[in-house]
């Protein structure tokens, strides 16, 4: 199995958490998202001890809450000890209403309006990670009149290709987001944050991107970050206090996928900033980290129910299921892989190939193409895709006005729903 916490029962049942899919489906109904509350906290703790062991007490984990965000989430990040980020009003005002404590939020965002910050501002949002200049001087104009010193950390983009998707690598020059270091325009920005009464330069912060496995992409940005908080305490003697290497370790989505263990990866980064800090005569920064994915990826689970299943001989086989591109669109939108079963005969041989599909008006409303599930797959069967934590209720839409479904959340042993299914009611509220 591709996580720990999955395992088939003697009724051949696929368990998740230690609970039985098939009860916790007719339970629930389908489509269900499930989250395994233990797994979640069981990953901050895994990056929180790293973080500790490699740096004492000089590192902030901040949970990126673009992956999952609703506000169970949030109070679990709370009790583990997590901030968070996150990068709308939206996601802040979740947080908020959950009791998350504002001054654990970091706020992200390529185009923050200045509603936006205004609202960041009277909420006592801790840190604001500033992307550019308009930003940087409302900030500091709005900062002004509230007679408030903001928080800032400023992005930056250290001109790293990783080896991940385009539409989530973000780390290059040519990127929308932050300031680059090679044009000199990280530098104009460092220094206008400093001549500004309204902020306070906390530090740097670059991601590289998302679903990355290779640990090298973290020594090269760490290393260029630090070459970059040397030139400027060289320059204009300021010291960054803080460094945030973002987001981005890879998680397995498939049985054949790396295994990037967080704990060894985190220390083969601080090994590094600490030799690096050493060669250019700097003060270890408090190192901060923004997982996402790998906090809830193998946390969650979908479970849909087959409705049809269409053979066209000669071509090909067809499983719908009654969710879609409406829960899950990282396959139209990445071609993101995906580890199938069929969860109410988990232990039967799969010998037959079908294209997993939903039931939305699209022809590329595909969950997963050429799965391969047991023969005798038919009507009312239940499918699970596995490692679906991150990024697919975060990503949900009303797309041909299906309902989005619930998220029940597994813990010690109880399920508890965290987020209701939708109603049709729902889906007029905001009708005339
Ligand atoms: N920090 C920043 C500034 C980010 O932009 C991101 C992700 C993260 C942290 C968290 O990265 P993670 O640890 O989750 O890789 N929707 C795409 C992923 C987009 C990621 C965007 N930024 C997907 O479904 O694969």
């Amino acid at each position: 199995m591709i996580c720990d916490n999955i395992s088939i029962n003697e009724a051949g049942h696929l368990c998740f958490a230690g609970q039985d899919t098939v009860e916790l489906a007719s339970q629930y109904g389908t489509p269900l998202y499930l989250m395994d509350a233990d797994r979640i906290r069981h990953n901050c703790r895994t990056y929180i001890s790293a973080m500790q062991q490699a740096y004492g007490d000089n590192f902030e984990v901040i949970y990126a809450g673009k992956a999952a965000s609703f506000k169970q989430m949030y109070r679990i990040m709370a009790q583990e000890g997590m901030s968070v980020d996150s990068v709308s009003v939206g996601e802040i005002f979740t947080a908020l209403s959950a009791g998350f404590p504002a001054e654990h939020i970091h706020f992200h965002g390529n185009n923050k309006t200045e509603r936006d910050l205004a609202f960041a501002l009277d909420q006592g949002v801790g840190t604001i990670v500033v992307d550019n200049t308009e930003e940087l001087t409302a900030l500091n104009e709005m900062a002004g009149d509230k007679d408030i010193k903001q928080n800032i950390l400023l992005r930056l983009t250290p001109g790293i290709d990783t080896h991940t998707y385009e539409a989530v690598s973000t780390g290059k020059v040519d990127s929308k987001f932050g300031f680059a270091i090679e044009t000199g325009q990280a530098e104009e920005a460092t220094k206008l944050a400093l001549s500004m009464d309204g902020i306070v330069l906390e530090g740097f912060h670059c991601h590289v991107g998302s679903q990355v496995f290779d640990s090298d992409s973290f020594v090269m940005s760490a290393t260029i970050m630090l070459r970059y908080i040397k030139e400027i305490q060289t320059k204009y003697g300021y010291t960054a206090k803080s460094l945030d290497l973002g987001g981005g370790y890879g998680v397995r989505y498939l049985e054949t996928d790396p295994y990037m263990d967080i704990r060894s990866n985190i220390l083969r980064v601080a090994d590094h900033i600490k030799a690096t800090c050493k060669e250019l005569d700097l003060p270890v920064p408090k190192v901060m980290m923004e997982p996402g994915r790998s906090i809830v990826a193998d946390a969650g689970m979908t479970l849909y129910t087959v409705g049809t299943v269409k053979e066209i001989p000669g071509y090909k086989n067809y499983v719908a299921i009654d969710g879609g591109m409406t829960d899950n669109p990282r396959y139209a939108l990445y071609e993101s892989e995906y580890t199938v079963m069929a969860a109410n005969q988990a232990n039967e041989p799969c010998d037959k190939v079908f294209d997993l599909v939903g039931r939305c008006c699209e022809s590329g409303d595909i969950i997963q193409p050429a799965v391969s599930l047991p023969r005798n797959v038919q009507k009312c069967d239940l499918i699970a895709v596995l490692t679906t934590g991150a990024y697919n209720y975060s990503m949900s839409s009303n797309y041909n006005r299906f309902l989005k479904p619930p998220v029940v959340m597994l813990e010690q042993g109880e399920s508890r729903m965290v987020v209701r299914r939708e109603t049709l009611d729902d889906l007029i509220q905001y009708d005339f």
